[in-house]
């Protein structure tokens, strides 16, 4: 709910903008698919595709058949029970076996614990190898897992996530190394869009994990895994009850514990990265290098397996501070095969998720402390539901329609208007608009009525001994209302540079703020200076100094050029 749907809406602003700079189109799965999609693609022996699948049979046909196969073991258990509980049981267990194994695939269905499969099922239904390859697409929207609920795990959640799909081409089978070089660089551009996402979000501190997990086949990770068994059969009874099954089912996943007695056991076992073929080793090492190449930071880590059964080569993990346990902000890797898997043509796959909710947790968490300590020139705040830019006041009976005009004038300029109902008493209006934060008024009395004049009245002054109410032409009333909004724009895109870094809370005033970041080069020189030159003329304008001059003029144009230029500025390369 709002506030913090502002955060929601921000983080999906900047994913559409971005993802879609990369080329990528927006795709809607749908949020329940058949059971079967997920059994397939992620798996069955892992726990996403298994115990946490919110799987059930969906069909008034199959409904109706289980019902009353149900009512018939019932009858006869009934029966039989009075003379033997064993058989009894025996009895429902084949009743309620029969009817799920007998199911058309299309009647057993399931919440999506993971959109990666839908993507790929997308592609092969609507034939998408006959488009320009590759199809670059990305979602936003809720996902299911009947997981123990904790922070940052949640059994609905929102992800955030981009896929890659590239038919695979007879020509590009010809010269097998140069293929692997050209996937690379798509794994590498997908990691440096992702960096700069949680960048353009201001979320500081991740870490990008990387490894490769080489492919499925007996000369590369089908080896591999072969020893890991051996060696895990070896130390079996230094690992707890999870672990030892995983041995025989999933030995990988034994490498994702975080027991802490199966440490040091568990870094001693083979590293995939001495196992992986030719090919997969090159693959790995070409996408080193273009992170390099795109100064993308990362680290390796061998551990890294990933929880789902569709990986191959590289797999990634994004963590991020103040999220406790739960700190994967974002997990993805490549997945050559899954579409072919799903019924469609050879095809390479590369994507990502986002867990939006924890992204979410961890922007508060990094920038609560610094958005409290500008709270208090900002009144209100954070209290409110929604802050309106401005708010319409004395709306008497006689004013009323020029006070509806005018919200109307101004909402269509993308300004926030709180316009009172009819008859609202001033004081009232002010008390209201206090308690939503709102800055400024604009007064429609009978003056204004008369002559086309406004008094634009400062609600909470920054500068006390300033004059509270300036008039200001009816023209300038949209002038003032863009002078207000450029002001929040820049103080935004200031803030989003601080944000993560505890030590500039203390900065209360915006001026001071921006020599703080040029000390901690997060801001250039120059660009502070350009700042400093604009920020004076808009406080001013807000507290009462003409609207008629050159220079208002100029600092909302140089302005609006500033705030641009801030939102697009890298905090981590400046
Ligand atoms: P995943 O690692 O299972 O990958 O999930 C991706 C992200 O979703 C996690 O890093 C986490 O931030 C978030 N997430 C997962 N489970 C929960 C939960 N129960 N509560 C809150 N957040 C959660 C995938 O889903 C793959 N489909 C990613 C991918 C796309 N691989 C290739 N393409």
């Amino acid at each position: 709910m709002p506030p913090e749907t502002y955060s929601w809406v921000n983080v999906e602003r900047i994913a559409h903008d971005l993802f879609q700079s990369f080329g990528f189109g927006e795709i809607r799965p749908p949020v329940i698919e058949t059971a079967e999609l997920f059994e397939k693609s992620v798996g069955t022996d892992t726990d996403v595709g298994g115990k946490e699948l919110y799987n059930w049979v969906d069909s008034p046909r199959a409904n109706k058949a289980m019902k009353s196969v149900r009512w018939k073991g019932k009858m006869t258990a009934s029966k039989v029970s009075q003379r033997d509980s064993a058989a009894r049981l025996e009895l429902e267990r084949e009743a309620d076996a029969g009817d799920f194994d007998t199911l058309p695939e299309s009647d057993r269905v399931a919440l999506r614990p993971e959109a990666t499969a839908s993507v790929c099922r997308a592609y092969v239904g609507h034939e998408m190898q006959n488009l320009p390859q590759p199809v670059k697409l990305y979602y936003i929207g809720p996902m299911f897992r009947r997981e123990r609920p904790q922070k940052g795990r949640f059994r609905e959640f929102y992800q955030i996530g981009a896929e890659v799909l590239d038919n695979v081409s007879t020509d590009s089978r010809k010269d097998p190394t140069k293929e692997l070089e050209k996937d690379a660089t798509v794994d590498a551009e997908v990691l440096e869009m992702l960096m700069t996402f949680f960048d353009k979000c201001g979320l500081r501190g991740t870490t990008l994990y990387i490894n490769s997990i080489g492919h499925n086949s007996p000369n590369c990770r089908g080896a591999y895994v072969e020893k890991l068994k051996t060696e895990l059969t070896k130390i079996k009874d230094k690992l707890g009850p999870d672990s030892q099954r995983r041995i025989d089912i999933n030995p990988l996943r034994v490498l994702d514990s975080k027991l802490e007695s199966e440490q040091p056991s568990i870094e001693l076992l083979p590293r995939v990265a001495d196992h992986l073929c030719p090919d997969c080793a090159a693959h790995y090492s070409a996408v080193k290098r273009e992170l390099d190449l795109r100064a993308v930071k990362y680290e390796e880590n061998w551990r890294l397996v990933r929880g789902l059964d569709y990986y191959m080569r590289t797999t990634f993990e994004i963590t991020s501070p103040g999220l406790g346990s739960q700190n994967a902000v974002c997990g993805g890797g490549r997945y050559d095969g899954l579409v072919e898997l799903l019924g469609g043509p050879p095809t390479k796959g590369i994507g990502f998720a986002i867990g939006e909710d924890r992204l979410i947790l961890s922007l508060q968490e990094s920038s609560a402390e610094l958005q409290n300590s500008f709270d208090e020139t900002l009144p209100g705040f954070g209290t409110a539901l929604q802050r309106p830019d401005v708010a319409v006041a004395g709306t008497s009976t006689e004013t009323w329609d020029k006070a509806v005009q005018l919200a109307a004038s101004l909402r269509k300029r993308g300004l926030s208007v709180f316009l009172p109902r009819s008859g609202t008493k001033l004081q009232r209006v002010f008390d209201a608009a206090h308690r939503l934060g709102v800055r400024v008024a604009i007064l429609v009395g009978e003056n204004e009525l008369k002559q086309n004049d406004y008094v634009i009245r400062v609600l909470n002054p920054l500068v006390p001994d300033r004059p509270r109410d300036f008039p200001v032409k009816t023209d300038d009333v949209v002038l003032f209302g863009k002078i207000v909004k450029l002001r929040q724009a820049l103080e935004r895109a200031l803030l989003r540079l601080a944000a993560g870094k505890p030590e500039l809370d203390s900065q209360r005033s915006m001026l001071l703020l921006v020599d703080r970041l040029v000390e901690k080069k997060l801001l250039p020189a120059k660009m502070a200076g350009a700042v400093k030159d604009v920020l004076p003329t808009l406080n001013r304008t807000i507290h009462g100094e003409s609207l008629a001059s050159d220079s208002v003029q100029w600092a909302l144009a140089y302005g609006n050029l500033l705030v641009n230029e801030l939102e697009n500025l890298n905090p981590v390369e400046s």
